[in-house]
């Protein structure tokens, strides 16, 4: 597929079918992932992979992380919503066959980080963004949909805790293969986002 292509077509699935992902594609989705360019190549991340029966321990934790949300009294505007859209995404989740959770092994979740720190956690954020873009589209030229998730967050302690780690929790992204339907969402035009000087 040509680059140009492959960028233009993928776009966020939401509804999988029910047929696994060989374990060799998995790997060559991650593969492109560490293709991506880290500063000074420290390739500050790591990929834990979840399918089959630990996606069970997975979407409790992620069911645990909205009920405690459901308890927290500053949510009033758009409270319905917000929870609705948190419970859509697990959803997500529960039918996507594989759900790839991404860690950023330089940085700790910990506040009151040195200038320096926070500059090195934020071009390891970069990185890791740049590797999960080349997943979703080397997973698009597989014919793979693909979700980039933060709604994890909601749960990120206990993911944390599951995962075993203090390192920082990034994203995660499901993958699975799915019928062709999904509209691509319209951007901003150039004029509104580019500044030529
Ligand atoms: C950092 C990031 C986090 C996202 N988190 C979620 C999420 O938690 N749930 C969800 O349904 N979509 C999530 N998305 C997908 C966006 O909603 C989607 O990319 C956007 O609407 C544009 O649509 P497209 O990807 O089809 O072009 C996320 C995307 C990004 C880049």
């Amino acid at each position: 597929m040509d680059i140009m292509d492959a960028i233009s077509k993928r776009r966020s699935v939401r509804k999988f079918i029910d047929k696994d992902i060989g374990r060799d594609i998995l790997e060559k989705i991650i593969g492109a992932g560490v293709m991506a360019p880290s500063p000074k190549n420290m390739q500050n991340w790591k990929f834990i992979v979840v399918s089959g029966a630990k996606k069970g321990e997975m979407l409790d934790i992620m069911k645990k992380g909205i009920e405690n949300i459901k308890t927290i009294d500053q949510l009033s505007e758009g409270r319905e919503y917000f929870i609705a859209s948190l419970e859509h995404t697990m959803g997500i989740m529960k039918e996507a066959p594989v759900t790839v959770f991404v860690i950023n092994t330089a940085n700790k979740h910990v506040l009151g980080q040195t200038m320096q720190e926070k500059f090195y956690e934020m071009a390891n954020i970069q990185a890791i963004g740049a590797a999960i873009q080349n997943m979703l589209i080397a997973a698009c030229g597989y014919g793979i949909g693909s979700l980039w998730i933060s709604d994890i967050f909601f749960a990120y302690y206990d993911f944390c805790k599951w995962f075993n780690t203090d390192d920082q929790l990034v994203a995660a992204v499901s993958f699975g293969y799915f019928e062709d339907t999904v509209r691509r969402k319209k951007r901003k035009k150039l004029e509104e986002v580019v500044e030529w000087r």
